[in-house]
């Protein structure tokens, strides 16, 4: 399993990533977007969407036109009125992200921030929202792509439900293939997006929602587009998105979902992202690389490697190499160490691993000779 095009580099990345020919080759037709074909196929695809995240008959699942953080956006605007304050749970970019756009978009919240390399206390967590009764809501992030983090999501979710409290989680990095059910964690909405773990192309991002909780907040979103409410009662009365749907990218998503249900569903899927995330950090441990995370809160997602402090090193040099071999990894996003990312999702396997690890080898060996000569 590989990238399919041997000129394109195998992208080991967190998204866009390595997809298939066959969800590469679903892109070939144009479809009307007010054609019954295509009302179908994006209901079909929505359908699917919901079930993957253990929505039920209360949910409902809104696509968006734009990327992950459209539907982070659009779930923190039309799920938090301004009278509400939320509580959101940092370590990395991403969940600082969900305060920018709270400041953004005039949304009231406070933020618990631990260390990028540690998870937060579920018995702070208790603790915070017990002392502070106008927090009505939590935000979390379920696996921080920034380190690569595992967040423990049940364990939020079973603290702010006994607390009364609703759960926004943005799990964008890990929907597909970590396991997931918003109706037996009680989650009030999760959003996530078209070309990470469901090995699609980019330009969709979804939330699934409470449908009682976007209506109880109808006119609360302050942005027209981002407005999921809206978005979601056009598509439940006549199955339209209300601007122009990325006809392209919903036809690659639902062939990206029939392959991910070929592959054997979730759980498969994660099986074999485990397997690439193993043959990995055991390869670049022998090779002298260290993963930042210690490796029961590393998710199979993507892994931050400590940067070399040698003389040899240096990122561009590092990145450039590789791709000239044939695959590109991603700089590092962590606040107090150099790292780099190297994604283990998309359609590539151990075999495609190995071959990165052989590529890293000789990257290694050629920049000391460099340095020697
Ligand atoms: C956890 C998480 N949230 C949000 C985003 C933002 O998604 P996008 O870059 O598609 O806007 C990402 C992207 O990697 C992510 O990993």
């Amino acid at each position: 399993m590989t990238g399919d095009t041997c000129r394109e580099p195998v992208l080991l990345t967190p998204g866009p990533l390595t997809t298939s020919a066959r969800v590469k080759a679903a892109m070939q037709r144009d479809w009307g977007s007010r054609d019954p074909d295509f009302v179908r196929l994006s209901a079909a695809v929505l359908d699917r969407l919901r079930a993957l995240a253990g929505g039920g008959a209360d949910h409902v699942c809104v696509p968006l036109q734009g990327s992950g953080t459209f539907a982070v956006e659009a779930m923190l605007g039309s799920l938090v009125v301004p009278s509400e304050r939320v509580l959101i749970l940092a370590n990395g970019a991403y969940g600082r992200r969900m305060a920018d756009i709270c400041r953004r978009i005039g949304r009231d919240f406070d933020i618990y921030e631990v260390d990028e390399t540690v998870t937060h206390d579920p018995e702070e967590l208790r603790r915070r929202l017990a002392g502070d009764p106008g927090l009505s809501v939590v935000a979390a992030v379920h696996c921080e792509t920034t380190s690569g983090l595992l967040n423990p999501l049940e364990d939020i979710a079973t603290v702010t439900r006994a607390a009364g409290r609703r759960l926004l989680v943005d799990s964008m990095s890990g929907f597909g293939a970590l396991p997931l059910d918003m109706t037996e964690l009680g989650l009030s909405a999760v959003a996530a997006s078209s070309n990470k773990c469901l090995q699609g192309v980019p330009g969709l991002g979804f939330v699934i929602a409470r449908l009682d909780e976007l209506d109880a907040r109808a006119g609360a979103a302050p942005s027209l587009v981002l407005d999921l409410r809206d978005q979601a009662r056009a598509l439940l009365g006549d199955g339209q998105w209300r601007f122009t749907p990325p006809t392209h990218v919903v036809a690659a998503l639902a062939e990206a979902l029939a392959e991910l249900d070929d592959e054997g569903g979730p759980a498969v899927r994660l099986a074999r992202y485990r397997q690439n995330r193993d043959t990995l950090v055991d390869g670049m441990r022998r090779l002298g690389f260290r993963p930042a995370l210690e490796p029961g809160l590393q998710a199979p997602v993507i892994v931050s490697f400590v940067e070399p402090e040698a003389d040899w090193y240096r990122f561009e040099p590092f990145y450039d190499a590789l791709t000239r071999r044939g695959f590109a990894i991603y700089a590092g996003k962590m606040r107090a160490l150099g790292t780099f990312r190297v994604g283990t999702i998309g359609a590539i396997d151990t075999g495609v691993v190995e071959r990165f690890l052989v590529a890293v080898e000789a990257v290694v060996t050629e920049m000391k000779q460099k340095l020697i000569r």
